[in-house]
Formats: C-alpha cells, structure tokens, sequence
C-alpha cells in the first residue's frame, strides 16, 4: 500500500478519536497509583548487582499533589520549587522527580516509567559512569529513595506535543550524585508519535 493511501484510510479512525476528549486517571484513582508503585518497585528489584538496603517505595499522597500541581502547568521543565523548602511537601526538603511527555494516545503509566528505566543502557555500575542521559534511571532505582507521587495531565501542548499527557513523578529523597544534577533528554521513538522526558 502507498503511504497515502494508509494515511486516507486512518483519516475516519482518527477523526472519531478527536472527539472524545481524553480522561486520564486522577491521583487518587486506585488502579493508577497501585500501577504506579508496583512498576517502580518491580524495575527496583531487576537491578543488577541488586542493592543490599533497596528500600520498597510507597505512593505518598503528598508528592502526587505537588506532581499533579506542576504537571498541569504544561510546562516542559522541572518544578523551580523543588529546592525550596516545605513548598512542595510538609516533610520532605530533598525532592526528586521525572517528567514524561507524550502523544495522549500512548500514554500509560508503566511504559513512561519503563522508558526512564530503559536508560540503564547508558550506565555503568562499576564506575557509575553515565555515557549520555541517566538521571531518570538513578531515581528511579536509587535505593535510598521510598517515596514516589505522580500525576498525569493532558495538556493542548507541552515539549512541543500537541494534546499530550504530561506525566509527573515526584520522589524523595532526591537522587544525589555530585556529577549529575538534572539530565534532559528528548527521544523520537516513530515518526507519529513524539515522547520526551525530561
Ligand atoms: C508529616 O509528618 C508528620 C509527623 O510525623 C505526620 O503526622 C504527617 O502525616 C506527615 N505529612 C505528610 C504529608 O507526610
């Protein structure tokens, strides 16, 4: 089949998901934060060599409130209140987080997950070298963290993306290491399709 040939055939199909408004799971919808924990907790336990004292993480209600809040911002860049203290939790002052960034029609909370996870390709364990990005991985499967909240949006456009699901991951403690703050990274995974984390 030519090219444009599937993209008349599609033409109906996407037409009639135009309009139905996407709805995404709210941040204390059962099935989306139990997704959420066990996603992390699961890529936690496949880490090799496996951490002596990895901590099990838990949702924290609190963390999915400021992730809810700075991801309906629709802005493509981490929360500038992270590192203020008890701006986005009442306890917590050392604050991590993970953003992601899709076409709504893709969106699902383990495979946005399992995509910051997919970075442990770039890193070494032995010297805790990283060859290109790897801050998502790190927090992700830092040991020491244990608490995670996330949110997703749909926002008319964020990182370039139109109608896309904004998902935001808070976690604490942050991910320390002195040779990586934040890390951006931006992946073209189809030509359809644009996914970005940041
Ligand atoms: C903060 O800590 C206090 C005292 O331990 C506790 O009662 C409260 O639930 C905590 N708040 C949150 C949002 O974790």
């Amino acid at each position: 089949m030519r090219p444009w040939v599937a993209v008349l055939a599609l033409w109906p199909v996407l037409r009639g998901a135009a309009r139905q408004s996407p709805t995404f799971p709210s941040i204390t919808d059962e099935a989306f934060i139990e997704e959420c924990v066990r996603v992390h907790n699961d890529l936690r336990r496949e880490v090799q060599p496996p951490a002596s004292n990895m901590r099990y993480m838990t949702w924290d209600e609190a963390l999915a409130r400021t992730a809810r809040a700075w991801a309906n911002k629709c802005i493509f860049e981490h929360n500038i209140y992270l590192r203020k203290k008890h701006q986005c939790h009442p306890n917590f002052t050392s604050i991590g987080e993970n953003i992601w960034a899709g076409s709504h029609q893709i969106f699902k909370a383990a495979d946005a997950i399992k995509s910051w996870y997919s970075e442990v390709k770039f890193y070494t364990f032995a010297d805790q070298k990283c060859t290109k990005t790897c801050g998502h991985y790190t927090q992700v499967v830092w040991d020491y963290s244990y608490k995670v909240g996330c949110a997703v949006t749909l926002c008319k456009k964020v990182a370039g993306i139109r109608n896309a699901a904004n998902f935001v991951c808070n976690y604490s403690p942050r991910f320390i290491n002195e040779n990586s703050q934040f890390f951006k990274s931006i992946d073209y995974k189809s030509d359809e399709f644009v996914l970005a984390s940041y």
